[in-house]
């Protein structure tokens, strides 16, 4: 099966790494990838959301299957698109429809579906310039803190907890009156804020079946002991203790199956993968958001740890041989550390030669996951916020999260900054 694999992050070199161990996979290419992901297949210079372009590209490689690593091409409806040209409709894109997509693309899109099939979620309203006063009142009574979040896509930064009164309703003036994030903002979802820790599962599904492959804790805030400013995740540990069996029963049996069953219901096509962002309150799981796509860095965890073959999975899903799948899962502890720019969240630098990726990658039990990278002059150079996860497997947690720091203490570029404490209330 010759495979195109869509993106450039660390999600997407430990997918390539993941799927070029496979025996079904024969060529793999990559757009646009990055010099990790060139270690597995060979990188295509296409924008992530020019169709024409993939598709093109498609079509000359012979293409069997598309992995879509981001949300922008599903949300954007690249599965659509390749289904409906009579020319690329055989290939089986990995990903939801265009209106299954909107379970991601759309806040309030997935808060009326869960409502619709009984998910436990935060009680919340929706609101637009035309009910704005209503929102205001709805903010005023509303017990704090209160969350704000963007209707549609808004590269991770929709989403405003506000601890005061005066804050929300600054923030649901920016949002509805200023567009702080344009078109995404025209609609805002005001939901009660959830307290528990954070966990995300994963499962694929072929749109009424399903297999769970895996979960993780990502550490989204900059600082150690989870402070300063949210990031896209500083690093994930798998399993996560708490998830025991109980916890996960009440997982499938309130979340996920519903969800699966409530695509399959109001005929949704949908054959991939499914984040489930819970909210452990409690011991209770909670739906704080749907995605459509694998996590990142939860992919650098999970699929290391998952021994099943992917390609086979995805094949499953595609041809509705899902439910017959065996699932098999290292028994070893997995957990990433990113690395890093300077700065990031915020402002940073790029262009800085790294070194030692080499002799990390050399130390047993050990797998580093580019990110944020490209070459330069036969170097690789820095290249984004996220620079790289350096993945380690331990027998326990507390060994995966030392062996991982051990693999970063031999990398360097100028300004590297990574969290010292992945793991940390599990300690
Ligand atoms: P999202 O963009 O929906 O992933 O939200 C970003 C982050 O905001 C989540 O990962 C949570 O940490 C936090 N968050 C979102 N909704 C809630 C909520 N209802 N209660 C508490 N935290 C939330
Ligand atoms: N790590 C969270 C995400 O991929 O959205």
């Amino acid at each position: 099966m010759n495979i195109l694999l869509i993106g450039a992050g660390g999600r997407e070199h430990a997918l390539a790494w993941k799927m070029a161990k496979s025996h079904q996979c024969d060529q793999l290419y990559i757009a646009p990838g990055n010099p990790g992901t060139a270690m597995f297949g060979t990188n295509l210079q296409i924008a992530i959301t020019d169709f024409e372009a993939l598709k093109q590209a498609a079509i000359e490689h012979v293409i069997d299957m598309i992995v879509v690593g981001p949300e922008d091409p599903l949300v954007k409806g690249i599965y659509d698109f390749f289904s409906m040209d009579p020319l690329t409709a055989h290939i089986n894109v990995i990903g939801p429809s265009t209106q299954a997509a909107q379970l991601e693309g759309s806040k309030a899109f997935s808060k009326h579906f869960m409502q619709r099939h009984q998910i436990p979620t935060a009680s919340y309203a929706e609101f637009t310039l035309e009910n704005y006063e209503q929102g205001k009142q709805y903010i005023a009574q509303h017990p704090l803190p209160i969350v704000l979040k963007a209707d549609g896509l808004a590269a991770g930064k929709g989403v405003i907890i506000a601890l005061t009164h005066s804050e929300a309703l600054d923030s649901f003036a920016e949002m509805i009156l200023n567009k702080q994030f344009g078109e995404a903002s025209t609609k805002v979802v005001i939901e009660a804020f959830l307290t528990g820790i954070e966990v995300s599962v994963f499962a694929l599904t072929d749109g009424k079946h399903y297999q769970i492959i895996g979960h993780a804790k990502d550490y989204k805030r900059i600082g150690e002991g989870d402070t300063g400013l949210n990031t896209g995740g500083m690093g994930c540990v798998s399993p996560v203790p708490f998830m025991d069996e109980v916890f996960m029963k009440k997982v499938e049996d309130r979340i996920i199956k519903p969800t699966i069953n409530g695509i399959h219901k109001e005929g949704m096509e949908y054959k991939g993968f499914v984040f489930f962002g819970l909210m452990n309150q409690g011991g209770e799981p909670f739906v704080i958001e749907y995605n459509c796509r694998l996590g990142d860095p939860e992919t650098e965890v999970i699929l290391p740890r998952l021994q099943t073959d992917l390609v086979s999975l995805l094949a499953a899903a595609d041809n509705g041989t899902l439910e017959d799948v065996n699932i098999e899962y290292h028994t070893a502890h997995f957990a990433t550390v990113m690395a890093v720019s300077g700065g990031y969240p915020g402002s940073y630098k790029n262009n800085f030669v790294i070194s030692g990726i080499d002799q990390a990658q050399a130390l047993p039990d050990i797998d580093v996951f580019q990110a944020g990278t490209r070459f330069q002059d036969n170097e690789i150079v820095t290249n984004g916020g996220r620079v790289l996860a350096v993945t380690a497997q331990g027998s326990h947690l507390q060994e995966a999260v030392l062996k991982a720091k051990n693999g970063l203490s031999l990398i360097h570029f100028n300004g590297m900054y990574f969290r010292n404490d992945i793991g940390f209330e599990f300690s």
